[in-house]
């Protein structure tokens, strides 16, 4: 039977060998977590939808030059992603005040930021992610101030585009993380983007009706996560797998 060897399990996600060196299969999990995984649910569906909304974002941002681990997509689970090192800082972008930024300088949600804020945590659970600067990263070693500023311009640059993208089907990039690795080709190195972007690891807000189409509906006991996020779905134009009547075969054409 297909036992593939599992490379590393997180709390959202898989990731399997791949089937050539330097690859791996990244797999997204219905598993549903918050507040350092005291809080955990199974959502079905969740993982399809992620998949299939970071693989869609993934596309369009190697696109438009932004290099990412992304290859291709496999199934509606898993997509297959080039092996890189995974720097230990996860980025946050934020345009608009909410969450830990909201309550940490008591800033009322919903208000403009003057402009774009990058931040950076510490990838450690047990720390429970802390908040360091570039002084912090560079003195540790987890990257270079060259990797930094690498980091820096792609991360705005995701940000310029993710919020015009968002905002064409009416929906604000309030903020989000990301995460980067080091992909060496040959004696080369260059920074990609890796891990996932989707309503998971965003804050997306309806502008017509300001409701949370996220991981708050989780997070603050919303209700309707798959709801929120077929909906973030279906205003890309991709919700194809989880829409019943796309799956009851060809649509017959009367003569
Ligand atoms: P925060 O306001 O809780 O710091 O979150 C900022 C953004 O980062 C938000 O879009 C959620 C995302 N995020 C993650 O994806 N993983 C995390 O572990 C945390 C803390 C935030
Ligand atoms: N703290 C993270 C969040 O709320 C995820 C987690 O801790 O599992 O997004």
């Amino acid at each position: 039977m297909n036992r593939r060897r599992r490379v590393y399990e997180g709390k959202a996600k898989v990731l399997y060998e791949g089937p050539e060196p330097g690859t791996l299969i990244q797999h997204f999990k219905d598993d549903t977590t918050a507040f350092d995984n005291t809080k955990h649910e199974l959502i079905d569906g969740k993982g399809v939808l992620n998949n299939r909304i970071s693989e869609y974002i993934f596309t369009r941002l190697n696109d438009i030059g932004v290099p990412t681990h992304f290859i291709r997509s496999l199934n509606m689970r898993e997509q297959l992603v080039r092996e890189v090192e995974i720097i230990p800082i996860e980025v946050v972008v934020r345009n608009v005040a909410a969450g830990s930024i909201a309550k940490r300088l008591g800033i009322e949600e919903g208000t403009p930021l003057p402009r774009s804020i990058i931040e950076f945590y510490y990838k450690a659970d047990e720390l429970h992610d802390p908040m360091v600067s570039e002084e912090h990263i560079t003195a540790f070693g987890w990257a270079t101030p060259q990797e930094i500023d690498d980091i820096m311009a792609l991360a705005l640059r995701i940000n310029d585009f993710l919020t015009g993208l968002f905002l064409g089907v009416g929906i604000r990039l309030v903020d989000f993380k990301v995460e980067f690795g080091r992909l060496y080709e040959g004696d080369m190195m260059r920074i990609v983007l890796a891990d996932e972007i989707s309503p998971d690891s965003c804050r997306l807000w309806d502008i017509a009706t300001q409701d949370k189409l996220d991981k708050d509906r989780f997070r603050r006991d919303l209700g309707g996560l798959v709801e929120a996020y077929q909906e973030v779905a279906r205003r890309l134009g991709i919700l194809f797998e989880n829409d019943p009547k796309k799956r009851s075969g060809p649509t017959l054409v009367k003569s």
